[in-house]
């Protein structure tokens, strides 16, 4: 029998236990499928005294991860810890000494992707990171492979479960945004200090990952302009329904005029719209293309076995491609691209707010739009007297023009407060 191709793991908690399971439960499968049988060499872990839920040999399991990266037995290197430090450096280590690298780390790649991706490429071995974004959904190896010769436009995801799962709640169930989020977090979507979910720092570290392999741009989270989705009430939820949209946060990387303009926020997606359909914690990528056309992929963006059956679809390619002595479709150099700013990208507006319900009130306010050419397309009002709430919807508008004429309307003595001001998806340029 062919000789076996023997996998050091670095990390056995979420995911690294259930790669572990799955390889044991799929040996012979993946043998009998691709012709090349998989071990696991070592498996490095932070603290040897904690109890796990896996089958391995004994002296197996260590806390030592360079000695992992160091040992000849190994021919892979799998980093499932997280974080930077000592993943970046075990990667490159990895790495220099010409052995493979699998990893699902959102957060190292979106801050020193370039650096790695250079050190794979002059190394000439793999690199790869498909669990990277959205866990399970395979969205690296298309962008890279199947979509490798596409001039793509745009590509729009929601990546972040946690907070998909929270707005579904909030407009299926009436919850108000606490009570989602608690719920979430009962779940176990949700970690108990959630802010790397809600506050969109988790989907912007996506989001710069999907710009850098969609426009081979190097792209790092600190170029993603960012919004969270801790202001969104449930009055916005249900004026969204009523206009015809459904409340997500979206994680958009769009080309333009050779710029790339990157960013994560809250969005109206109109209600027809195949995004608008992912519910709960699920995850999907919508990505357009000049001859594809409209594509998306839809499954489970984390969890233990979702993220471990990319990171293993991963380690069966570069095993596959160590046994051949070739190497996958690499990224070679990311381009410096320049970024669009956020403030020249043009959308249509939602905006709610409350004002005093008198006559003249309308025209004073419309008026502001109109002095910084922000045209509205549609305007409600909600309740009366001390309840009244007036939504516009805009035309097309410039986010500068956008955010001046928000700048003044708050200022005017006729509106007490201003409530969300939310991006619509569908009228862009
Ligand atoms: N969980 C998900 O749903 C998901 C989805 C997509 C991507 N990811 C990514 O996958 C990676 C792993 O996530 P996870 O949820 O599996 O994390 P986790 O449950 O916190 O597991 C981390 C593992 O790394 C080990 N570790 C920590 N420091 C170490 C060190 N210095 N040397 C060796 N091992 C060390 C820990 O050891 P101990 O067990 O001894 O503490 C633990 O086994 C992260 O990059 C994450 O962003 C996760």
């Amino acid at each position: 029998m062919e000789e076996a191709v023997r996998a050091g793991i670095l990390g056995c908690g979420n995911v690294g236990a259930a790669l572990v399971r799955l390889l044991d439960d799929n040996a012979d499968l993946i043998t009998r499928r691709v012709g090349v049988r998989l071990e696991v060499a070592r498996v490095g872990v932070h603290n040897l005294a904690k109890e796990r839920d896996v089958d391995l040999a004994p002296g197996v399991l260590t806390n030592d991860a360079e000695a992992i990266v160091d040992d000849p037995d190994v021919d892979v290197v799998v980093e499932v810890i997280g974080g930077v430090e000592p993943a970046r450096s075990l990667i490159l280590a990895a790495l220099k000494s010409g052995k493979p690298v699998v990893t699902a780390n959102k957060e190292l790649l979106a801050n020193f992707g370039a650096e790695l991706f250079e050190a794979a490429e002059a190394a000439g071995v793999d690199l790869l990171f498909e669990a990277s974004v959205a866990g399970g959904i395979p969205l690296m190896r298309p962008l890279r492979e199947s979509l490798a010769g596409e001039r793509i436009r745009r590509v729009m995801g929601i990546v972040n479960g946690t907070t998909n799962y929270i707005l579904t709640q909030m407009a299926e169930e009436g919850s108000s945004f606490g009570d989602a989020l608690a719920e979430a977090q009962r779940l176990g979507y949700a970690e108990r200090d959630p802010t790397a979910d809600i506050e969109g720092y988790d989907a912007a570290a996506k989001a710069a990952i999907i710009a850098s392999i969609a426009f081979g741009a190097r792209v790092v989270a600190g170029d993603v302009y960012r919004e969270g989705i801790t202001q969104i009430t449930t009055d916005d939820i249900s004026a969204a329904h009523e206009l015809g949209y459904v409340v997500k946060l979206l994680a958009v990387a769009e080309e333009h005029d050779g710029r790339i303009g990157v960013r994560v926020h809250p969005a109206m997606v109109p209600l027809d719209h195949p995004l608008a359909a992912v519910r709960g914690s699920y995850n999907a990528v919508f990505i357009e293309g000049d001859a594809v056309g409209q594509l998306m992929l839809l499954g489970r963006g984390a969890g233990g076995g979702p993220t471990a059956s990319a990171v293993l679809g991963d380690l069966i390619d570069a095993a596959k491609n160590l046994r051949s002595g070739s190497r996958g479709a690499t990224l070679g150099t990311l381009h410096r691209t320049p970024i669009r700013p956020i403030d020249e990208t043009a959308s249509q507006f939602y905006v709610s707010l409350d004002a005093a319900d008198r006559p003249g009130v309308l025209a004073t306010i419309a008026s502001v739009f109109g002095t910084h050419d922000v045209s509205i397309q549609s305007m409600q009002q909600k309740g009366k007297g001390d309840e009244a709430r007036l939504i516009f919807v805009t035309h097309l508008a410039r986010e500068a023009a956008m955010a001046a004429t928000i700048h003044e309307v708050r200022d005017l003595d006729v509106v007490e407060r201003i409530g969300s001001v939310l991006r619509v998806v569908g009228g862009e340029e």
